[in-house]
């Protein structure tokens, strides 16, 4: 199924794509997002799109737009990026964090537990070659906690990092079904579902150092927009939003930036009954100075 685009008139309205402009989507995705704005700075407008899933930018590249252009790479290199490609001057950046459909259905590599895959969770398997498997064989039991409770908000971190390590000297853990039965009978009463995306959450965040890089990413976004550009951030849990609040804090207190908006602004009800993925999702907007 197509990734349906998640806040896509919200993001169009604060973006507010004019004739000519230049945006850069750190997440191009299935190009929702990507296609609407550059469909809106025609003739001349740009349109510089990251992503670290090959997948996603081989099928974009069947879209013959010399206007679009792509690149398979971490948006923490958006500055250097921008610098090789000579692209700007920047009108608006917009990142939108999450899991884009084709990573949950077709990618085959683990970030569902609803299916039998490998415990992988890579964003880019050419790139990247620390797994998730790899953490859950060879970290210390201290570790797994720490990443569980910090990167998941897990209630019962230790109790499953105690069960990964007993249970790993006996069988190898690979696959998320396997995982996930070993949460659930570890937790027994305990268990709701909510612990299987705590723990799936936190594993990816650890994969692909997930937290780090967008702090990074946000000053160097905030750094490369022209004045009076926006920065249009949509994130999926509160570890995520934290950062974007706190990182637009900051450029606000040093006098780089304005925070458009006070509170995130969430999805409406009817969008969250079109698309159930967009239910947790926040977005917050900043103005370079
Ligand atoms: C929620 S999807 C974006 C969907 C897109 N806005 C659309 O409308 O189709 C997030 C995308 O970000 C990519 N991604 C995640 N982390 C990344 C990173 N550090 N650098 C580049 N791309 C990344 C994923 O591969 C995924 O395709």
């Amino acid at each position: 199924m197509a990734h349906t685009p998640v806040l896509l008139n919200e993001v169009i309205a604060y973006l507010n794509p004019q004739k000519n402009q230049n945006f850069i989507d750190c997440t191009v995705g299935g190009g929702g997002h990507a296609l609407k704005i550059l469909s809106l700075t025609k003739p001349n407008g740009k349109l510089l799109g990251f992503d670290l899933s090959q997948e996603a930018i081989l099928k974009l590249q069947q879209i013959k737009e010399n206007r679009l252009i792509l690149v398979c790479d971490n948006f923490v290199h958006l500055k250097t990026i921008v610098e090789q490609y000579n692209f700007g001057p920047i009108n608006g950046i917009l990142i939108d964090l999450g899991l884009s459909s084709d990573l949950l259905e077709t990618s085959k590599r683990g970030f569902s537990f609803a299916k039998d895959e490998p415990l992988d969770m890579r964003f880019s398997p050419a790139t990247q070659d620390f797994t998730a498997q790899m953490i859950i064989r060879q970290y210390s039991k201290d570790k797994l906690t720490e990443i569980f409770r910090n990167f998941g908000e897990e209630k019962f971190a230790r109790q499953t990092a105690e069960a990964i390590v007993n249970i790993r000297k006996k069988e190898n853990i690979t696959s998320t079904l396997q995982l996930a039965g070993l949460i659930e009978t570890t937790l027994g009463r305990r268990f709701h579902i909510k612990s299987l995306a705590r723990v799936f959450q936190a594993l990816r965040i650890e994969v692909n150092n997930e937290l780090e890089i967008l702090e990074q990413t946000l000053s160097q976004g905030m750094e490369i927009l022209n004045p009076g550009g926006r920065l249009v951030v949509i994130s999926f849990h509160s570890l995520e939003d934290r950062i974007v609040k706190l990182s637009f804090k900051k450029f606000k207190k040093e006098g780089i930036a304005e925070i458009i908006t006070k509170k995130p602004l969430i999805p409406t009800d009817e969008e969250i009954r079109i698309n159930s993925r967009s239910r947790s999702a926040k977005l917050r907007v900043a103005e370079k100075i």
